[in-house]
């Protein structure tokens, strides 16, 4: 509905500035909160307001939620490493876990309706089967995707006891970018850390090639960040029409190996660079592809950028 207002969390950040900007698009307005732990100041568009402070703070979010009052929240903001989660845990749970619980807190204290959330596939850990389903077991392994898991049920369970709406989005593996200032500069992902190894002159690494998978490496669903931002203002349209609460997979529905992005790169570098083959790492599933056909069905979104689109934006943003 154009002319509504949403709160978006962590929108400074890499997914979050490419969905402010899907929001304005869609003709609604958008304030961000950001603590700037990870995120840029300047990613968040001029005009947007911006307020700084922690979403682990339930007074402060409850502050800004009965200032602004919007018609729904999407919650980004969070600590996003599996592998920093592993050796920190307690900092994801206060992060992350704190964060839905301070949101959901603050929503239901200034009568916010609406969430949609961040979730990830890493909810499914290492799924068994060639299209993982929204039903599919929820097993993560690591506690950032146990916290992601939580933090579904948690506002799963607050929409049902209060009769407010969420969607809770499960990303797979997002990549590209709308323009350079947005990319990932993360370095927790194949894309940006191929493309900090190309840059640096050093050979991307490939962590195991010997997986039962066509070429060896692993396959993942890479979805650009672009596509991934349309589908949150899907889920805003669908909560506006509907208080109601759904789950889904938001990816291509289509694999890449490890290989493939590589291939990728090199076409949109124009550099015929070498990897270099490493150990697997422990922990990495062979193949990861999540099934879209929920969210087709029912918000009627589908990705519409292909892997090259995805690497050929990363590559100039690195350029730059
Ligand atoms: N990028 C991916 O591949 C991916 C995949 C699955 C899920 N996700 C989820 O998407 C969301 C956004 O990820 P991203 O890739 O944009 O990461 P990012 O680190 O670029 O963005 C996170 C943003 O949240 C802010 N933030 C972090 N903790 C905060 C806090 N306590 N209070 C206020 N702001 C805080 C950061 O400053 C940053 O701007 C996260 O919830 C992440 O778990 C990302």
């Amino acid at each position: 509905m154009t002319g509504t207002r949403w709160l978006i969390t962590g929108g400074a950040g890499y997914v979050g500035a490419h969905v402010v900007r899907a929001v304005l698009a869609s003709g609604r307005e958008a304030v961000v909160v950001d603590d700037l732990s990870t995120g840029a100041r300047d990613r968040v568009p001029a005009g947007v307001a911006f307020l700084d402070g922690s979403v682990t703070d339930a007074s402060f979010l409850t502050g800004v939620l009965q200032a602004v009052r919007p018609d729904g929240v999407v919650h980004l903001a969070a600590k996003k490493s599996p592998t920093e989660s592993v050796s920190d845990p307690l900092r994801y749970a206060r992060e992350n876990v704190g964060g839905v619980t301070a949101l959901a807190t603050a929503a239901l204290a200034a009568g916010v309706e609406r969430i949609v959330f961040s979730s990830s596939c890493s909810v499914y850990g290492t799924p068994d089967v060639e299209l993982v389903r929204e039903d599919a077991p929820l097993l993560p392994q690591s506690p950032y995707g146990d916290s992601k898991l939580y933090g579904e049920r948690l506002l799963a369970a607050a929409a049902r006891a209060h009769g407010t709406g969420l969607v809770s989005l499960r990303y797979f593996n997002v990549a590209g970018t709308a323009e350079p200032a947005l990319a990932d500069t993360g370095a927790h992902n194949l894309v940006p850390l191929a493309l900090r190894a190309l840059r640096s002159g050093t050979s991307p690494v490939v962590f195991g090639d010997d997986y039962p998978t066509p070429d060896g490496t692993c396959v993942r669903d890479y979805v650009h960040v672009e596509d991934l931002a349309e589908a949150h203002v899907r889920a805003a349209a669908a909560l506006e029409l509907d208080l109601s609460t759904a789950t889904y997979n938001v990816g291509r529905g289509e694999g890449s190996s490890v290989l493939e992005v590589l291939d990728a790169l090199r076409r949109a570098s124009g550099r015929d660079v070498a990897h270099e083959v490493r150990e697997r790492r422990p922990g990495d599933p062979a193949r990861v592809v999540g099934s879209t056909e929920r969210i087709e069905a029912e918000l009627g979104w589908r990705a519409r950028r292909d892997l090259d689109e995805m690497v050929s934006s990363a590559w100039r943003a690195a350029e730059r």
